[in-house]
């Protein structure tokens, strides 16, 4: 997703600029560029590919000045060029403008703006907002801004500086994230936290239609509504060393290290022996209400999937589970009586965002589980549980899906306390089991990471393989399967065990790779059974198992054995080989493992 940055201070812009670039390129980006202005004179450098081509650039035309504005550009329209990349300049250039978001009426605008004479040089929809600007501006930037908001559908988060008002940073929010970072003698702009952790800890994270202008000693906001507001400043408890490799290779590899201190935050600031502390589950519940929703993309709907099983088992509640992108268009049932829990490690993913406020319009109470306090998502809900991962840098999501698993797992508890499902004896055996699960997290990552490399020699010489599994494991396969593909680029389709033989069996033959997981013991002989119509074609077989639940290990080619755990709770164990797997094939193939080809960290787009 595209990156803003902003600073206004006593330093030199272009290496803030670059700084904060630098901490944004995890979001995902083909092409970036920065405007600095030195007195009344704009300097724009901006081209495709990454910053290091950038900073190439640079080297050759340096630029002086205290205040400017940088961007990193994933592309939505318009191919990644020199031209399309931001900053973008009106025919003047006067001004230079970076957005990020998508302005769904571009097309009439722009040709208003060609018929009115303006020349464009690029494909892009956020061309026409610098020109449109141009178009509207009378000599107040904020008059011509709320102008602008009126002409424009779609999303945005956009910054633009004024040659004729060179110590000002002018930014405003639409659907699209933006922070105000106030410095000491200095002020910031960014797309989120993690780009100005190393100058700050003090934000305004802005609201929707909030605009703010930023000067060197003093910052301005002014509501949706017109008027100048007070700005809430927020004190992140990230630091900057949270967003640092801390000696790993990536992000991903750091990220998936975390895990047991990560759930063993969870469990210290939501659990003890005596009770599961979610007080956010307690006041969204009510009698009335007779079903739950959970609703997310991607990794976080994959962990809703986890999370149905759990609740319907703990709470023995009916749970639906939905695509966040696919509830929109379908008949729901959601009413007073629902409660929607929202999966979202950003915060910001716009169909998740689009979900939420679907089911609160339909009257459904909201609980968001997220890892972004003060994000679009955490602010639209009803009540909302930290994740407390900490930034999650690495595209490919890790840490927090193990938070979403653990917030699942002791809401379900919660839920099953709250309605009574449960004696008192059987949620205790439950909350003991959870205390733990760090100790059996790291013992499992110690005792698989050698099988994965080796499971991972093998797997990144096919381009095709199968995850499978029933049940809960079905749901974990799913995740494993979006771990490989998106950080090795080889295809992977997970599958329900037992359906393998109505029709994707065929495509097993001689040394296809399924890698098969087992940590409900009930079901092992049907799964084996799926296992063996598997070998019967030449397949591979590599299992994942807790310990315990097989017993005969010949089946398969290799046996990768977790810590025995309460088979409610071992998803937290079964991820980390799938983490792994996907981890050191990727490795083997030389991928961009933390910043992956086409993705972006958080997707705040439709
Ligand atoms: C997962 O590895 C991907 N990065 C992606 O599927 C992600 O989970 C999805 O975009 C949802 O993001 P969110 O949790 O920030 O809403």
């Amino acid at each position: 997703m595209c990156g803003i940055i902003g600073y206004a201070g006593k330093a030199g812009a272009e290496k803030f600029l670059l700084q904060g670039l630098k901490k944004l390129e995890y979001r995902g980006y083909d092409s970036a560029g920065i405007a600095v202005l030195d007195e009344d004179e704009m300097q724009v450098v901006k081209c495709q590919g990454t910053l290091d081509e950038l900073e190439n650039r640079l080297r050759q035309k340096s630029l002086r000045g205290y205040l400017g504005i940088g961007h990193t550009r994933w592309a939505t329209h318009g191919v990644p060029s020199d031209d399309n990349s931001h900053p973008h300049q009106d025919c003047q250039g006067r001004f230079a403008l970076v957005h990020n978001g998508i302005i769904e009426n571009y097309q009439s605008l722009k040709a208003e703006l060609q018929a009115a004479g303006h020349s464009f040089c690029s494909e892009t929809d956020t061309e026409v907002l610098v020109h449109l600007l141009e178009e509207v501006h009378q000599g107040d930037m904020i008059a011509a801004l709320r102008e602008l908001q009126e002409k424009l559908a779609g999303s945005y988060a956009l910054a633009v500086v004024d040659n004729r008002e060179p110590e000002k940073i002018y930014a405003l929010r639409q659907a699209s994230p933006l922070v105000i970072g106030l410095g000491e003698q200095e002020n910031y702009l960014a797309s989120d936290m993690p780009a100005l952790l190393n100058a700050t800890r003090k934000f305004h994270i802005l609201e929707d239609g909030e605009l703010a202008v930023l000067k060197e000693d003093e910052i301005s906001i002014f509501s949706a509504a017109g008027e100048e507001i007070e700005a809430d400043i927020f004190q992140a408890d990230w630091d900057a060393e949270m967003v640092k490799k801390q000696g790993y290779e990536h992000f991903m590899l750091k990220e998936i290290y975390e895990q047991p201190t990560v759930v063993r935050r969870l469990l210290a600031a939501y659990l003890d022996r005596d009770q599961v502390k979610l007080p956010e589950v307690a006041e969204i519940w009510g009698d009335e209400i007779d079903r739950v929703l959970i609703t997310a993309c991607g990794t976080a709907y994959y962990s809703g999937l986890v999370g149905r099983h759990i609740l319907e088992e703990l709470a023995n509640l009916p749970v639906e589970v939905e695509i966040s992108s696919e509830l929109r268009y379908k008949k729901n049932f959601l009413d007073e009586n629902s409660l929607t829990l929202v999966m979202s490690q950003s915060g910001e993913t716009a169909d998740t965002l689009a979900a939420l406020k679907l089911a609160r319009s339909r009257g459904s109470r909201v609980l968001a589980l997220t890892n972004t306090i003060g994000s679009s998502i955490a602010r639209e809900a009803d009540a909302v549980v930290d994740l407390k991962a900490g930034p999650e840098i690495a595209v490919a999501s890790t840490k927090a899906y193990s938070a979403m698993l653990t917030a699942l797992y002791l809401t379900g508890l919660k839920l099953g306390e709250l309605r009574a499902t449960l004696p008192e004896r059987e949620l205790l055996t439950y909350r003991r089991e959870l205390l733990k699960l760090p100790e059996k997290i790291t013992a499992a990552l110690n005792r698989v990471e050698d099988s994965c490399r080796e499971a991972a020699d093998y797997l990144k010489n096919h381009s095709s393989m199968f995850f499978i599994g029933r049940n809960l494991d079905y749901s974990l396969a799913l995740e494993g399967a979006l771990k490989l593909k998106e950080i090795s680029y080889l295809h992977a389709e997970a599958y329900p065990a037992g359906e393998l033989k109505h029709g994707t069996l065929a495509l097993v033959e001689e040394g296809v790779p399924v890698i098969a997981i087992f940590t409900r013991r009930g079901l092992v002989s049907k799964t084996l059974s799926n296992v063996k119509e598997v070998k019967a074609r030449g397949g591979r077989v590599i299992a994942i198992a807790t310990a315990g639940t097989i017993e005969d290990k010949e089946e398969f080619d290799q046996f990768i054995e977790l810590p025995a755990c309460n088979e409610l709770w071992a998803g937290v164990l079964t991820v980390l080989p799938l983490q792994l797997l996907a981890y050191h094939t990727a490795h083997n193939l030389n991928c961009s493992i933390d910043k992956p080809r086409n993705l972006a960290k958080s997707v705040t787009v439709e």
